[in-house]
């Protein structure tokens, strides 16, 4: 059993990041610039936002956080998204998801700017996605592709099983390794609450990716002899012999699945880290106007 360290993988892209914006700014190009937007007081989500500020530091690159009440009405934050496309300090921006209850996350992302959605949630990207064409790609799925890739991990023609389907990892993930590329030519299953048997289905798998956002679900029982595991729950349990009063665990329980697996990722220090480096990623193609050249 190999571990995908994405905690050692995002710190090298993260150095790689970091020299080619001293190359940007000792030829005088523009600083990649982010802005971040978010809404209440949901304690992930803060932790989510404050790495990808710190990550922003860590790389030279310039960011903007913008936090509001979770009170605040859904043309207020349009006028916010508005502005920030309008804004041409700003090279990409992301508004944290999830939204409170009154406001429509789909009419909020249908307003962001295309060319710069980092987040890759906007239909433009995702429709791109779909047909192979170049775009933004979401974070979390574009980190798991750059660990397969940059662990050589063998896809083509593998039998994949994505367990949830969410617009930010399950769906775009499913299209991205069916795709006619290297990550990709998979075989893959998109698996939900609706499906018949889940266990049937991971034991036939070859690649699993977990996102389905329950604790532990994934058993040694479901796994296949040899599996790459891709676990991307991040699950806050109570654990009251923790100085915070949780610990974070993913969706695959790891020390029953992690004997059989070829490769698994750890909880935490696994598909996490990469997120953030592949918002980074996204920014940096933004600011060089890589993806919609003008
Ligand atoms: N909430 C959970 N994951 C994400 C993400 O990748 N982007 C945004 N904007 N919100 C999220």
């Amino acid at each position: 059993m190999k571990l995908l360290d994405g905690k050692a993988l995002s710190i090298q892209i993260k150095e790689e990041i970091k020299a080619e914006v001293e190359a940007i700014k000792a030829s005088g190009g523009k600083v990649p610039h982010l802005a971040a937007v978010l809404v209440g007081e949901d304690p992930a989500s803060q932790s989510y936002v404050r790495s990808k500020v710190r990550s922003c530091e860590t790389c030279g690159f310039e960011s903007t956080l913008i936090r509001r009440p979770s009170d605040i009405s859904e043309s207020e934050l349009l006028e916010i998204v508005h502005g920030l496309n309008r804004d041409h300090a700003i090279d990409g921006f992301i508004v944290q998801l999830p939204l409170p209850g009154h406001i429509d996350e789909s009419k909020i992302n249908l307003a962001i700017d295309h060319r710069k959605d980092v987040d890759g949630f906007h239909p433009v990207n995702v429709g791109r996605m779909a047909q192979g064409l170049d775009s933004y790609l979401p974070a979390t799925p574009f980190g798991i592709l750059q660990m397969i890739k940059r662990n050589e991990i063998e896809t083509s023609g593998k039998r994949c099983v994505v367990l949830g389907r969410s617009n930010i990892v399950g769906t775009p993930i499913s299209i991205l390794l069916s795709r006619k590329a290297y990550p990709g030519n998979c075989t893959v299953t998109l698996t939900h609450s609706r499906t018949a048997d889940i266990k049937a289905e991971l034991l036939r798998a070859d690649i699993i990716i977990a996102a389905i956002g329950i604790p532990h679900f994934v058993k040694g029982s479901m796994v296949k002899e040899g599996a790459v595991v891709i676990d991307v729950g991040i699950n806050r349990v109570d654990d009251s012999s923790r100085p915070r009063g949780y610990r974070l665990v993913g969706d695959v329980d790891f020390d029953e699945v992690a004997p059989k697996c070829s490769y698994i990722t750890p909880v935490p220090g696994g598909v996490g880290p990469m997120t953030v480096t592949s918002l980074l990623m996204n920014t940096l193609r933004a600011a060089r106007n890589e993806v919609y050249p003008d």
